[in-house]
């Protein structure tokens, strides 16, 4: 691109930025409040202040994460790739930073009221007083409209695979945020119903979406060949499309819901593990004949540990969602343990492996060894968050199964808290090395040529 050609690429390119810049500040404000989470279960009386309590940090922490870290990240991404793909700058930058500040708004304005204790009450990830939550949607809409008027002026012909994921997201999400805020559905068992549906369609038709197709775009840029195949993009495209509006309920077996509904969600869950290995597969079979790319990029190895997590966390929920597991495993720790295998392990890795994949806005960056350092902080913290979790909900669920008395429970938890609390910890350290090595990724005034390295399509 030349001349204001150029200028504007720049443009589109610090707009990135600062969406990244954003969500690695949530991402560390989430950190910690996770980690004080964490640590309030070795140390109860940590910290003892009303706005510090675990009841109002819970929130804090899945809110920063869901809707700051991962929302913010994902978006600046969508932004970056569809730019790249439909090779022109993006539709509207000052709608973009319009947007940007109606999203941290929101994100401030939920941290704020939830510390306060101001809540819509017990309905996970969408704890935000309604008027937070319009804002934070509006911001999401205009994303949207910036997303399509960019890519209905493409300067390619197709809609390159990535490109569908990410306007799919878009398109979905203002269903799933009226649904999901629409007052007829607030109470009884319509809550419920509601709940499971915008719990699991947030994860499954915004976020699972969103980091698919950037990754459809920074996995076979670096490996500077197309991808495995397309042909398995659109069916997991089309499959998560059918298969994940209707899983949701698989939060709630043995409650009073239809028994029907949630029988539909298990059989449906099984159906999930086809878009989950399409995907999956379709990245690693790319690195066929690219492993020796592996030992000079780390941010393939984000992205193979990614596509690793993304197949066996969803094949754990398969199994967790079958009804004798689930009566012993729904209360127990085992649930937060594939939060965090799904939500890190997959959502975080693939965004980790693009943020470092993309070499755009400075041919400097951080140094490799600095890169790996943040790897096996974030590796080895999930690995030792996961363990521990996954093994205390086991020993939980044994021992109510038993009808033993529940401190018992407590009691043989105690070890597993600890060695989560030191996960997490080192999770936490390891977002303090992303911020920094981000840092070092500002945009500069000597970009690298934009179409020099695309990925082939
Ligand atoms: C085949 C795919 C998957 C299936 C069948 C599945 C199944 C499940 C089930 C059954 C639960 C509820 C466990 C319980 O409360 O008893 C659950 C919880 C959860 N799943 Fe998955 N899962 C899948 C993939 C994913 C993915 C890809 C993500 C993230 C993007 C994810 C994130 C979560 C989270 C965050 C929770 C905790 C929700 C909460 O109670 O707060 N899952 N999953
Ligand atoms: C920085 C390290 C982190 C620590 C120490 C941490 C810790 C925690 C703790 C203590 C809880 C509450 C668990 C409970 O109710 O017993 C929690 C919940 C949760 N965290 Fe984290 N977390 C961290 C990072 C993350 C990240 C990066 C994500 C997503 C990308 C995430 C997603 C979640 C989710 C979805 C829940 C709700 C789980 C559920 O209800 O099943 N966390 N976390």
């Amino acid at each position: 691109m030349a001349g204001s050609g150029a200028a504007e690429d720049r443009a589109s390119q610090s707009v990135v930025y600062e969406y990244l810049a954003w969500a690695v500040a949530w991402l560390l404000i989430g950190s910690f409040y996770g980690t004080l989470a964490a640590w309030k279960f070795v140390f109860p009386d940590l910290l003892p202040v009303e706005w510090h309590s675990f009841g109002r940090i819970r929130p804090i922490h899945t809110t920063s994460i869901f809707s700051g870290w991962l929302s913010l990240g994902l978006i600046g991404l969508a932004y970056l790739v569809v730019c790249r793909t439909s090779r022109r700058p993006l539709f509207s930058a000052a709608l973009a930073r319009i947007a940007l500040w109606l999203l941290n708004v929101a994100l401030l304005a939920g941290l704020l009221t939830l510390s306060l204790g101001m809540t819509r009450g017990p309905v996970e990830y969408r704890e935000w007083l309604a008027p937070i939550a319009a804002f934070f949607a509006a911001g999401v809409i205009l994303n949207g409209i910036n997303i399509f008027l960019t890519l209905l002026w493409r300067r390619t012909e197709e809609i390159y695979i990535s490109n569908w994921f990410i306007l799919g997201a878009f398109a979905w999400a203002p269903t799933l945020y009226v649904v999901a805020y629409l007052p007829a559905f607030d109470s009884g068992m319509a809550n419920v119903v509601i709940q499971a549906y915008f719990m699991h369609v947030v994860l499954g038709l915004w976020f699972t979406p969103l980091v698919v197709g950037i990754t459809y775009w920074s996995l076979p840029r670096l490996l500077r060949k197309p991808i495995y195949s397309y042909a398995l993009g659109v069916l997991a495209f089309w499959a998560n499309l059918i298969f994940y509006p209707l899983i949701g309920a698989h939060h709630f077996i043995f409650a009073p819901l239809p028994w029907w509904l949630q029988s539909t969600a298990i059989a449906l869950g099984i159906g999930m593990l086809i878009p989950v290995i399409a995907t999956s597969a379709n990245f690693l079979l790319t690195m066929r004949g690219s492993w020796r790319f592996i030992r000079h990029e780390p941010a393939l190895w984000f992205i193979m540990a990614g596509a690793l997590c993304y197949a066996l966390a969803s094949a754990q929920g398969t199994l967790q969602a079958f009804r004798t597991a689930n009566a012993l495993l729904h209360f127990s720790n085992n649930t937060i343990g594939h939060a965090h295998f799904t939500a890190y392990g997959f959502v975080s890795f693939l965004l980790f492996g693009a943020i470092y994949g993309q070499r755009l806005f400075t041919a400097k960056g951080p140094a490799a060894p600095h890169v790996r350092l943040q790897f096996w902080l974030s590796l080895g913290g999930l690995a030792i968050y996961v363990v521990a979790m996954t093994a205390s909900g086991v020993l939980q669920g044994l021992s109510w199964a038993a009808e033993r008395p529940f401190i018992e429970s407590v009691a043989a938890s105690a070890p597993w808290y600890l060695l989560r609390a030191i996960g997490g910890s080192l999770m936490a350290l390891s977002h303090m090395v992303l911020a920094w090595n981000l840092r070092l990724m500002r945009p500069q005034q000597q970009l690298l040529p934009a179409a020099a390295a695309e990925p082939a399509q």
